[in-house]
């Protein structure tokens, strides 16, 4: 079985609607004849309905950048799964690095958060990866591990064969330090024989994207790695050029 290449592009805090909705705009011209890779973006809450309308019938789905674990209350400030679901939202990225290390998301509540996307009917983006001093004392496979472990807890293998998995070196986000391809593609196969624990098909089934530092440039060199399966994709995803190159390169 051969998994569809996945590239998702997280937009963060940028782009407000108008903006957001030009660059999807743009992106739906660009993308149009792209048949083989799966698309999606994920623009801020406030520019979702925008996103979702104007990229109905086209080949990018739109995805959220963070769901709330509860369904609906007195949650100040959250957006639920439901609540994402219901204006036409596909996939959430979740325990992105950002969320854990700025806003206090635990292996715990990620855990919560990927039931959420269950509960709703989203296909969840698990983000997981070491810290630059995670990965100088040689720990990343102890850390993805331990973050798989956590947040897939409580899921059937059916499910587990949905989800998305997204490797993510903290050192190499936003920093324009990428992982060698090599060095991506080794946490990836570990990554992969993690998921031996469960059915074969799981490990067949799941994709893993590499996400940080990816650009046109250095896409080809990490996308024709056997293990990594796509990209999650932060700052090059702005440029209708460089993410377009670097699903170009996904093909
Ligand atoms: P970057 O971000 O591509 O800007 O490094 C990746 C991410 O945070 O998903």
């Amino acid at each position: 079985m051969t998994r569809r290449p996945f590239i998702a592009g997280n937009w963060k805090m940028h782009k407000a609607p108008v903006e957001a909705d030009a660059l999807a705009e743009q992106l739906k011209r660009a993308l149009a004849d792209v048949t083989a890779v799966d698309i999606a973006v994920s623009p801020t809450f406030l520019a979702i309905p925008a996103v979702v309308s104007r990229l109905r019938h086209s080949n990018i789905g739109v995805a959220s950048q963070n769901v709330a674990v509860e369904t609906q209350g007195a949650y100040t400030g959250e957006v639920s799964a439901e609540m994402l679901k219901a204006v036409g939202v596909q996939y959430a990225i979740v325990g992105h690095s950002e969320r854990r290390q700025l806003y206090g998301d635990t292996d715990a509540v990620v855990a919560r958060k990927v039931q959420a996307c269950f509960r709703a009917g989203l296909s969840p983006i698990l983000c997981v990866g070491e810290t630059l001093p995670e990965r100088e004392a040689g720990q990343e496979e102890l850390v993805c591990a331990r973050q798989l472990e956590i947040a897939l807890a409580g899921l059937t293998a059916d499910q587990v064969g949905t989800v998305t998995i997204a490797y993510e070196p903290v050192w190499a986000i936003g920093t324009g330090k990428v992982a060698s391809p090599t060095q991506a593609n080794d946490v990836h196969a570990f990554i992969r024989s993690w998921l031996g624990r469960y059915p074969a098909f799981v490990a067949r089934s799941v994709r893993i994207q590499y996400g940080g530092s990816v650009k046109g440039s250095n896409a080809a060199g990490l996308l024709s790695q056997p293990e990594i399966d796509g990209a999650l994709v932060g700052g090059a995803a702005l440029s209708v050029e460089e993410f377009v190159a670097i699903i170009k390169a996904a093909v």
